[in-house]
């Protein structure tokens, strides 16, 4: 099996070399696409690129594309399209949750610093505009959209829920602008520019925004139950910004009587205060609150699954299944 799929098993040979060579141009176009003349702006672009990354959402433009002509013209040149875009908004989140590690290196932010960062994330924002703009205006449409809502989702998460309205629902909000988006349009984008059938294209981009989803809760369990930086980023960062996750968001709902010390931790400031921090990570990490965010992940992931079911069965859509499946074991 080809490590250009995660190294995920049960994904057809054939199909595993084929995306495995599509990633590779996928790299050379991303790898030129993070060029300049200016030699800061060039190191900052380069940075996290080179820093290594899954690569996940080039994979779903890809994988997508193999419901239609997996050839066509604009499938690579969107799958660097999608990257950018993910890469941008990571200098811009790790400036916001003043993140010090990613990819298992510094942050541009802690490296260089908060101006740099911002600047390099709209530096790629327009590299990834540049070669959307041969992409044809309807995915130029389809990635302002996404990264409209994008937006969305991130201001939402720092504004936080609004008085009256139910936390779960606006955690959940959040989390489909600000991730499920662009793994929406990966699909999407990767559907329509192979030429699939319009329905195909619909549900493609359906499954894909489940998949993000699950994909970012994942992520916020991860940043729970990680005990080392085998994720590339520093785990505890949700909680010490305050940001409540699913599992956070679990605990403050439980009216267990034991979990008032928990509770009282998690609605105080732990940002200064490492000995709080480290305590309240204990004890959410052993708080039944874990399953429950890990059973509602599951949830995601069957709902994948199960509409995964309704396209043609090619080894394209037992490679999604495998993804799905991948989202709920990954450790990084
Ligand atoms: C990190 O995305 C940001 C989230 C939406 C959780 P990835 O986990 O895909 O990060 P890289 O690209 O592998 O670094
Ligand atoms: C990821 O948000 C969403 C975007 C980058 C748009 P997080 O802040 O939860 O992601 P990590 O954990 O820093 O990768
Ligand atoms: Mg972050
Ligand atoms: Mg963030």
């Amino acid at each position: 099996m080809s490590s250009g799929l995660l190294g995920l098993p049960a994904v057809d040979d054939t199909l595993a070399a084929d995306i495995s060579g599509r990633l590779d141009s996928v790299e050379d176009l991303l790898r030129s696409s993070v060029e300049s003349e200016h030699s800061l702006l060039r190191d900052a672009s380069r940075h996290l690129a080179e820093a290594g990354g899954k690569r996940f959402r080039p994979m779903l433009v890809l994988l997508a594309a193999e419901f239609g002509d997996r050839a066509a013209p604009g499938v690579v040149p969107a799958a660097v399209v999608v990257e950018l875009t993910h890469l941008a908004t990571l200098y811009h989140d790790d400036v916001m949750d003043e993140a010090v590690m990613r990819r298992g290196e510094a942050s541009a932010n802690s490296r260089w610093d908060n101006t740099v960062a911002i600047l390099t994330g709209d530096y790629l924002f327009a590299r990834a505009s540049d070669i959307l703009a041969d992409l044809g205006p309807e995915a130029v449409r389809i990635q302002a959209r996404t990264f409209a809502r994008l937006v969305q989702g991130q201001i939402e998460e720092t504004t936080g829920p609004p008085e009256g309205t139910d936390a779960l629902n606006h955690y959940l909000g959040v989390v489909a602008g600000k991730t499920g988006s662009l793994i929406a349009a990966s699909g999407h984008l990767g559907a329509l520019l192979a030429g699939a059938e319009p329905a195909v294209v619909t549900t493609l981009t359906s499954v894909c925004e489940k998949i993000g989803i699950a994909f970012q809760l994942s992520d916020d369990i991860l940043d729970v139950a990680s005990e080392s930086d085998e994720s590339g980023k520093t785990p505890g960062t949700d909680l010490r910004e305050g940001v409540h996750t699913l599992p956070v968001l679990h605990v403050l709902r439980s009216a267990a009587p034991g979990d008032e010390h928990l509770r009282s931790l998690l609605l105080s400031d732990l940002s200064e205060d490492d000995a709080r921090h480290a305590e309240a990570l204990t004890l959410l990490r052993a708080h039944p609150a874990m399953d429950r965010a890990r059973a509602d992940l599951r949830q995601w992931v069957d709902d994948a699954h199960a509409e995964l079911a309704t396209l043609p069965d090619l080894p394209a859509r037992t490679a999604f299944m495998a993804l799905c499946d991948y989202v709920l074991t990954r450790t990084s």
